[in-house]
């Protein structure tokens, strides 16, 4: 089975889930969870719905190429949080995943074990940055915020922003937790990644790193335990095609931050 290799490592892919197979049906089709027709069912614009079922074919059809299996043999589920879940294992090992979407653009991380949580976020200029800090940022991070040259702003609000929804994800919880109250700033492990503690009474850290896969994106995975390789797997430009061979993988090295720890 593929997907075996890499135990402990972090596998991304992150590409236009139009390149991957054909037109979705207009009806979801078999396969689908109870959770995704609901999901899909309550989504109002017909493009929202298509390009719902465009990526949760895409996403079935990247891990089936991973793990060697058929895209409709991929088990997987949604807590009602929202946190996806698959039902693959590995020596004893639950198959993690983690995903994000904007449009078309799709960012899947898959690991065996653990907890996952990825965002990205295309950078931008943001008109209302400051009203948004005020929402979204620990009081750390805003006074971080408002001692960055102007021009630079909008770049490390994404970087912040996108490292707290990975945390948030990868403990399940999303933006039913106040954002507000997680300081993703990071204090000593400039550069190499940062640990987050949700809660005071939380013992265990969450842990974020940003990577970069893309230039004019911004982009972070969190884990529940330190530091694991990431591999980016090669997005499949046709209908079914399989993931890429070893020889293909590029394995990303130091985590990159535009952030002071
Ligand atoms: C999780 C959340 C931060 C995602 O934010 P977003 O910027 O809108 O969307 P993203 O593309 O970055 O991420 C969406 C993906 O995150 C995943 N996700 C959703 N809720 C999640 C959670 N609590 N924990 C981990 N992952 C979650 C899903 O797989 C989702 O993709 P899908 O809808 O195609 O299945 C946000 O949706 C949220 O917390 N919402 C509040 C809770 C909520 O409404 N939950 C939905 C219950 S059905």
């Amino acid at each position: 089975m593929k997907g075996r290799s890499d135990a402990g490592s972090i596998h991304l892919w992150f590409g236009d889930v139009r390149e991957i197979g054909p037109e979705p049906p207009t009806e979801p089709a078999a396969g689908l969870t109870p959770f995704e027709h609901q999901r899909w069912s309550g989504l109002q614009l017909a493009e929202a719905r298509s390009r719902y079922l465009r990526r949760h074919m895409a996403l079935r059809t990247l891990l089936g190429g991973w793990l060697g299996v058929a895209a409709d043999q991929v088990a997987l589920s949604w807590l009602p949080s929202g946190k996806p879940l698959a039902d693959h294992w590995q020596d004893g090992r639950r198959l993690a995943i983690s995903l994000a979407s904007r449009e078309d653009q799709l960012l899947l991380a898959a690991s065996w074990g653990g907890q996952l949580g990825v965002d990205f976020e295309p950078l931008r200029p943001i008109p209302d940055l400051n009203s948004l800090a005020q929402m979204a940022l620990h009081p750390a991070e805003q006074r971080f915020l408002a001692r960055r040259p102007t021009a630079q702003r909008a770049r490390h609000f994404l970087r912040l922003w996108v490292r707290k929804e990975a945390v948030l994800k990868a403990a399940g919880v999303g933006l039913n937790w106040d954002p507000r109250q997680v300081n993703v700033l990071g204090s000593t492990l400039r550069r190499s990644g940062v640990h987050v503690r949700l809660a005071a009474a939380e013992t265990a850290n969450w842990f974020v790193q940003d990577l970069d896969l893309a230039a004019d994106h911004l982009i972070a995975v969190s884990t529940d335990d330190q530091r694991r390789p990431v591999v980016v797997q090669r997005w499949p430009a046709t209908a079914g095609a399989e993931a890429a061979p070893a020889t293909g993988r590029r394995r990303l090295g130091n985590a990159r931050s535009g952030l002071p720890g």
